[in-house]
């Protein structure tokens, strides 16, 4: 399925309303791929990582540095600093703020992060049943 002005992106799952009720059609826009824990995602250009991210089924960008606990986009302004990633080995990046590039490794925050991180290791988000499970989902949809 395309998307609005035929480009390919737009339309994966929910996530993105592609004919908002008052603003209208989504207007065509350049697919940046870029990827996301070795993944790649597809957004659009002028959006920040954060919405392609949630775009793509993704919920979980971060884990907290004590309890592990998950976190996700929450103000999308930059305030809150639930969508920390790693962009290209640079810790404590806010996914909300910092625009799509093609071909950009954004990795999954552990902790406080690190320089460097998310090269390769696996990203372990908590068990979604414990009592500290957060509503904000799995870090991507599809099996583990
Ligand atoms: S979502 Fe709150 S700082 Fe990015």
């Amino acid at each position: 399925m395309s998307g609005p002005g035929g480009d390919d992106i737009g339309t994966h799952g929910a996530a993105r309303p592609v004919d908002h009720p008052v603003l209208g059609p989504l207007p065509a826009a350049a697919a940046v791929p870029f990827t996301f824990e070795g993944r790649e995602v597809v957004g659009r250009a002028g959006e920040p990582v954060a919405a392609a991210l949630l775009a793509a089924g993704v919920r979980v960008l971060r884990t907290m540095p004590r309890g592990g606990e998950a976190r996700g986009p929450s103000c999308m302004v930059g305030r809150c600093a639930d969508c920390l990633v790693t962009v290209d080995g640079v810790p404590g990046v806010r996914a909300c703020l910092e625009p799509v590039r093609a071909g950009i490794a954004v990795a999954a925050q552990r902790g406080l992060g690190g320089w460097g991180d998310g090269a390769g290791e696996p990203f372990a988000p908590p068990d979604d049943d414990g009592p500290d499970a957060s509503p904000m989902g799995t870090l991507i949809e599809g099996p583990r």
